[in-house]
């Protein structure tokens, strides 16, 4: 008996995530230490003390279930946000609404649209559900093509997955052809706009996406509190949208998908207003400190909205990949998405940018 042949021939087949490389496992493998990790988009200054102290009040009744509804979370998120309860759903991470997403619209035949280069889940996602990913080239400046979406939509489409900011590009879209978008396509598409770096935005016409859904019952928003709330260890994650769909989403959840440790600590880091300032300011600085040092270096990169910079190389990014690791500064590789002459950092520390431009320098003069 050969157990791949028992296996639905679409996980068979599935490309698992291909997450950041751990700082621990590269400093194993080359017996290093003091590396810097640029390569998850995660949050440089750590968790806020308000999440901790809630977290750790909380690790007091882990012989008990979590709360199922995430109900105090869920209170306390519908205020922050001005959205009704029953418009918000919870999963760990919004890795998990999106798998939720797919347990719900998505069987065998089903397409799924989004655009390309983008986040990884959304392939694995709509495959694992037995449907057809539909992707959709980006522009020449690797930004979101509206038109080319449009065109994409036939009547097998049921979901179409946003990302804004979009990732691995950092990218975005406005107001005015996000609502372009949702005008445009049939109301039985579900649209996702998947928000996860919303905090991180610049741009002044972003759009706002709970206050204008433009009648659309078929449109949910994800949020995450792994990136700019500093808790991508823990897995919270949200959707918001219709109460009727999300009602659907809640039935196809799993009992406690969301654990005690991780609520507490999303209800402290959401009352420390302070600390998501000092991230974003700490980013916003980040950032300016990599695009100054890599316009020094003469490389270009995206214009980005999010915690991160897609740089080009102007050559196959393998190698300086490779001699970055080696010189202990972990950065995404490309490769997988099709970008192979560029690279993805995330703004981190003011001396761990440093570690990163320095080393960049000195490759590059190799
Ligand atoms: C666009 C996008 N969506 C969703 C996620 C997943 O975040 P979470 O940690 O909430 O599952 C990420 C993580 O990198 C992301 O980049």
């Amino acid at each position: 008996m050969k157990l791949r042949e028992l296996v639905n021939p679409h996980i068979r087949d599935l490309e698992p995530y291909k997450p950041g490389k751990p700082i621990e496992e590269l400093e194993r493998e080359l017996g290093i230490r003091d590396s810097v990790k640029l390569a998850s988009n995660e949050c440089p200054l750590g968790p806020s003390t308000l999440a901790l102290e809630s977290m750790y009040a909380a690790a007091e009744e882990l012989n008990r279930y979590p709360e199922d509804s995430c109900h105090y979370l869920r209170a306390e998120l519908a205020q922050a946000l001005d959205v009704a309860p029953e418009r918000l759903v919870f999963a760990a991470g919004s890795d998990g609404i999106l798998e939720i997403l797919a347990k719900c619209f998505l069987g065998p035949g089903d397409e799924a649209v989004f655009p390309w280069p983008s986040f990884a889940m959304y392939p694995i996602v709509t495959q694992g559900a037995g449907a057809v990913p539909v992707t959709v080239p980006l522009d020449s400046e690797l930004r979101v093509d509206i038109g080319a979406l449009l065109e994409a939509v036939t009547d097998r489409t049921r979901l179409l997955f946003l990302a804004n900011p979009n990732n691995p590009t950092g990218t975005s879209i406005g107001r005015g052809a996000f609502r372009a978008l949702l005008d445009a396509l049939p109301e039985r598409v579900v649209v996702v706009a998947d928000e996860a770096y919303l905090e991180y935005v610049r741009r002044s016409d972003f759009p706002e996406t709970l206050q204008d859904m433009r009648g659309r019952r078929t449109l949910v928003a994800l949020r995450t509190f792994s990136k700019i709330y500093g808790l991508a260890g823990l897995r919270v994650g949200y959707g918001v949208g219709d109460p009727e769909l999300i009602g659907y989403l809640a039935r196809a959840r799993q009992p406690f998908n969301v654990s005690s440790l991780a609520q507490a600590a999303a209800r402290g880091a959401l009352r420390d207003r302070e600390h998501v300032r000092r991230v974003r300011d700490l980013t916003h600085k980040g950032l300016s400190q990599l695009e100054a040092g890599l316009q020094a270096l003469g490389l270009s990169f995206a214009e980005s909205d999010a915690n991160f910079l897609l740089v080009d190389i102007g050559q196959d990014a393998t190698a300086l990949y490779d001699a970055l690791l080696r010189q202990g500064v972990i950065t995404r590789s490309m490769a997988g998405f099709g970008l192979s002459n560029h690279l993805r950092v995330t703004a981190g520390l003011p001396e761990e940018n440093e570690r990163f431009l320095a080393a960049m320098a000195r490759e590059l003069r190799r």
